[in-house]
């Protein structure tokens, strides 16, 4: 791999790739670099929608993937996630899907409701895309974070027989804690991936971000430690708020919880703002007027922020 500033990187990052592909058990053939796994986005669905085709995704969700298919003049379709468990309605998904489909992004764990769809139903909604020639997209930017291992479509793309329409994004931005660093990939058939690297950025990552992303995916420790940090985190920080009666998006899978904080009688940005005033603790409470998602902290952090909910609580009761 070349090294030098001046000097232009490897444009395919064939070093990263081969790590990537040791890492998920498929070739390098069939994985594409970007920098960071929204930008490839971009390249989906420049690559895999024409204009006026329809990109279906799901509410509430991450909101990039309707703001790129509108920059692309394609059309954003939002099917609303199930309001119990905050699962795919398989039917609704289904009834959403019409001749101008071309692609489906779902995201696995879903941001900001932690909930994770699980892979048979993931499947189903892939095979029932197959029928109208779409592209389906686990967006798995959170997937290392959950409980189990085997919870990613990727076996849906590495063995025989392939579910040829689905591609798997993933990203170096959350457990490998890279963010700054802007380097993200998908993982397709070796037939869609040679698409994707074709609507993709001629030189899409540098070789500082090469070679950081194989040193992170090589230390196995590492990221098995900050995992365990975030899973002890998540479960007791739900436990908490689930025992003060404020309602947890269930079994939440991401390094983050959906916490419904109505049972206050306080709009959820009030009361972000309350518990930064408090403990300088940063909630997002910005998705609707009932739900704050936080993020999962160290031991000292999920502490400090418990303190400060507790004295907002308080003070409301
Ligand atoms: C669901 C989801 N996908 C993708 C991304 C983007 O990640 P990246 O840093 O790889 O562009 C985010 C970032 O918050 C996200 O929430």
């Amino acid at each position: 791999m070349r090294g030098a500033l001046h000097e232009y990187p490897n444009a395919t990052a064939d070093d990263l790739r081969a790590a990537i592909g040791r890492f998920h058990g498929v070739a390098p053939e069939q994985v594409v670099v970007g920098a960071g796994s929204s930008t490839l986005m971009h390249a989906i669905v420049a690559a895999f929608t024409e204009p006026g085709g329809e990109v279906i995704a799901l509410d509430p969700s991450f909101t990039v993937y309707r703001e790129i298919a509108s920059i692309h003049a394609r059309v954003p379709v939002i099917v609303p996630l199930r309001k119990q468990d905050y699962l795919l309605d398989l039917d609704r998904r289904a009834a959403a899907l019409t001749t101008k489909t071309q692609l489906v992004f779902l995201t696995r764990p879903n941001n900001p409701t932690s909930t994770l769809i699980p892979l048979a139903d993931f499947e189903t909604a892939a095979q029932l895309a197959a029928r109208k020639g779409a592209l389906v997209v686990s967006d798995e930017a959170y997937i290392e974070f959950a409980d189990r291992s085997d919870v990613s479509a990727v076996p849906l793309v590495r063995g025989t027989p392939q579910q040829p329409n689905v591609m798997v994004s993933r990203t170096f931005s959350k457990a490998f804690g890279l963010a700054n660093l802007r380097l993200g990939y998908a993982i397709g058939t070796r037939e869609t991936a040679r698409g994707l690297a074709l609507a993709n950025a001629k030189w899409p990552t540098g070789a500082v971000a090469q070679k950081a992303g194989i040193a992170a995916m090589e230390d196995r420790e590492h990221l098995a430690r900050s995992l365990k940090i975030v899973r002890e985190g998540r479960a007791s920080l739900a436990a908490f708020f689930n025992g003060m009666g404020l309602p947890v998006a269930p079994d939440p899978q991401g390094n983050y919880i959906m916490v419904d904080v109505g049972p206050l009688g306080m709009d959820a940005a009030v009361f972000a703002d309350k518990v930064f005033e408090t403990g300088r603790v940063l909630i997002r409470g910005d998705f609707d007027l009932r739900h704050v998602r936080v993020s999962i902290g160290t031991g000292e952090e999920n502490a400090r922020l418990m303190d400060a909910v507790r004295r907002v609580a308080g003070r409301v009761g």
